[in-house]
């Protein structure tokens, strides 16, 4: 067993104001394999990540959903925890940077940074919207552009010809929030002060935390000098409030990764094994380690280590790094409908997919991978599917109506198994160094290794001939003993599969040094498919999907969730009172216009018998009448009909859905008829 690790993982704290997408799955998927090997190892690692709470952004979301930018930010942590989760990415913690842990930390370590002089003060001269009483960052002021004349360009740079230039500079500028000409005013900010660090930093990047090629790019900054980082907002603000100066409030990067303290803060007070200081004193022999991508490099390996060594604790043992998700080739698109949402890939594909196909394209470096569509098909299944599952189900068989489900006492190839085994450590080596594309590699030619020798031996040849019992045992026996040394190398990329292949294989949860032995005489359990083809329609059908995502997001409709549970729950009522509503299927026999309505429509609604019933429902936004006839509706059948403008409305029909173009009835169903009592 190799020397036990204490180490902390952590991925970026994702902003909450949107939903998670495939460019955020990336580094979580990432670090989650990562942390499951650590684990999978023996090692005790603890893997922690949190909400990024604060900021104009997220307050600026809230505001546009009607809510508090608590309760907005309590709402995204919910979806999200269920994003993570389905995609099987395990945090020990997922803690929030507007918590009490986190205000704590951020003040205590400011006061250390002040008390020993890395703080200074100064006034600067900002633009100000009149009207929100509040300063306006540079990507919230919008204008002509100086050099080409765009219109509608922002603060800091012109996206049609590329200048850039200072917002003062913008003709006729707006603030982006309430559209009134932004003033000059003055306030006095307070500042880090980095120059203290530029020896200390010099060292920090080059001590081996940090790739090279992100040293370098970092030395391009420390060469052409650093200059002090402006580290506090005016109120109104979504933050805490600086300590000793009030209205003046901590700018979201100076407390968020404090918030990787936090969340582990917030753990350590609920474990007895878990000690805050261990891990964060200077002197630590604890690790940790952080998983970014390669657009906040500058926050982690600069401010970050700055701060952490001016108030006196550890600084981190690696930042890994990693480039942009592209897919097709391309940035993600929203029109070409490849900006996929964590939850719209969910309600299409199986999770294990992506982690395979990511796990497969992952390397050390900061290069952007490309989620490639047709490439992500033909991977998942010539790899998964074609060659690992496939030596299971080529073997199991056998086992079951041959041999009563035993596996045999006999290792029939022990150079092949050897040669299995001793890969473990050079598999083991590119997990820990981040090479998973290299990993699923060696993994992936061990699976060719076997099927290769399969197809020589031929199982269900010697199954038909007379008394090879004892052959056909060894090889199916053998044959699972190898699918079962893969599953121990996949098992970091691939926990679902590898948790029902242990349900197979009637053993305990595998770990890795679990590659060191075999299962013989042992009774497995019947085979099931461990994991099915990747259909083409399915992944067409999520990007069409995602297409209408975004259509509801540039509405700026509150996500479903979002409305689901903002929506609040009426007055409670009996079952009686539930009792006397007589809900019916309906077919909707006739919809047409009504003249003079904006938002209703006449039904005719055969409720079975041959009755019928007109009502009015106000589904115009969402259906054409023609698209309604035939659809079947669930209706209220024994409402009171009520006179209104229109004529007489005999009946409610059901509709789901925020509203708008987004209202839903049922589609007809087998077995749904006219007439039928819901229940
Ligand atoms: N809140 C900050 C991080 C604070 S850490 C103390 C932030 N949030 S984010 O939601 O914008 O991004 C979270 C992580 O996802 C970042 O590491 C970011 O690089 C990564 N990605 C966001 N979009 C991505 C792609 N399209 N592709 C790959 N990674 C991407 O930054
Ligand atoms: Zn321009």
């Amino acid at each position: 067993m190799v020397d036990q690790r204490k180490i902390l993982v952590t991925s970026a704290l994702p902003y909450a104001n949107g939903p998670l997408h495939m460019g955020h799955l990336v580094e979580y998927i990432q670090t989650d394999i990562w942390s499951r090997f650590q684990k999978l190892r023996g090692h005790t690692c603890t893997y922690v990540c949190a909400d990024d709470a604060h900021g104009t952004a997220i307050s600026l979301h809230a505001e546009k959903q009607g809510m508090t930018p608590e309760e907005s930010v309590a709402l995204i942590n919910k979806e999200r925890i269920r994003d993570f989760g389905d995609f099987h990415i395990t945090f020990d913690n997922y803690h929030s940077t507007h918590s009490e842990e986190n205000r704590e930390l951020s003040q205590a370590i400011y006061k250390a940074l002040r008390d020993k002089g890395h703080i200074a003060t100064r006034s600067i001269t900002q633009a100000f919207d009149p009207e929100k009483q509040m300063f306006l960052a540079d990507r919230y002021i919008k204008g002509t552009c100086p050099k080409c004349g765009a219109e509608d360009q922002y603060g800091d740079n012109c996206e049609v010809c590329s200048a850039t230039y200072s917002p003062t500079d913008l003709k006729n500028p707006r603030s982006a929030i309430s559209g009134a000409t932004p003033v000059e005013k003055e306030s006095e900010h307070y500042f880090f002060k980095l120059t203290d660090f530029e020896e200390f930093l010099r060292d920090w990047t080059r001590s081996g935390t940090i790739r090279e090629e992100t040293a370098n790019k970092l030395a391009e900054w420390l060469d052409t000098g650093l200059q002090d980082w402006d580290i506090s907002r005016d109120a109104p603000y979504f933050g805490f409030e600086i300590p000793d100066a009030p209205g003046k409030y901590f700018y979201v990067w100076l407390d968020a990764p404090i918030g990787y303290m936090a969340a582990f803060k917030n753990l350590c007070d609920r474990r007895d094994d878990l000690n805050f200081d261990e891990y964060w004193k200077a002197d630590s022999d604890c690790e940790v380690h952080h998983f970014i991508g390669k657009d906040i490099v500058n926050f982690h390996c600069l401010f970050w280590p700055a701060m952490l060594t001016g108030a006196n604790y550890r600084t981190p043992t690696s930042v890994s790094v990693h480039g942009y998700l592209t897919v097709n080739g391309e940035k993600m698109s929203k029109s070409r409908g490849t900006f996929i949402t964590a939850r719209t890939y969910l309600d299409h594909l199986d999770p294990e997919y992506l982690r395979y196909y990511y796990a497969a394209k992952l390397s050390s470096r900061v290069d952007d991978l490309d989620l490639n569509t047709e490439d992500f098909i033909q991977r998942v299944n010539s790899d998964l599917v074609g060659k690992v599952v496939n030596i299971g189900s080529r073997c199991a068989g056998f086992i079951k109506k041959r041999f009563d489900s035993k596996l045999s006492s006999n290792n029939m190839i022990p150079e092949l198994t050897a040669t299995f085994q001793a890969a473990g450590d050079t598999i083991a080596e590119y997990y820990e160094n981040r090479e998973f594309g290299k990993a699923m590699r060696e993994i992936m030619a061990l699976a060719d290794k076997a099927n290769a020798w399969i197809d020589e031996v031929k199982p269900w040849v010697v199954a038909k001939e007379e008394g090879k019992d004892q052959e056909l045992h060894d090889i199916c026996s053998a044959g699972i003993n190898l699918f079962r040394l893969l599953m121990v190398y996949l098992k970091p990329v691939l926990p679902a599969m590898a948790e029902k292949a242990e349900a197979f294989l009637k053993v305990e949860p595998l770990t890795w040094a679990d590659n060191q032995s075999l299962l013989t005489n042992h009774e497995v359990n019947k085979f099931k498919p461990l994991m099915t083809r990747v259909e083409a329609d399915k992944v067409a059908a999520m990007i069409e999907a995602s297409k209408q995502v975004l259509e509801a997001m540039k509405q700026q409709q509150p996500a479903e969730e979002s409305w689901l549970t903002k929506e609040p729950i009426a007055d409670e009522i009996t079952f009686d009172d539930f009792a006397k509503v007589d809900l019916r299927i309906a077919k909707i026999a006739n919809a047409e216009h009504v003249e003079g309505a904006a938002k209703l429509l006449r039904l005719t609604l055969d409720i079975g018998g041959g009755q019928t019933r007109n009502v009015f429902a106000g589904i115009k936004s969402a259906y054409a009448p023609e698209a309604l006839i035939g659809k079947h509706t669930v209706m209220v059948a024994n409402l009171k009909p009520r006179k209104m403008k229109f004529g007489m409305s005999e009946g409610m029909v059901l509709a789901a859905g925020p509203g708008g173009e987004d209202l839903w009835i049922l589609e007809p169903h087998d077995g749904a008829e006219p007439g039928m009592r819901v229940m």
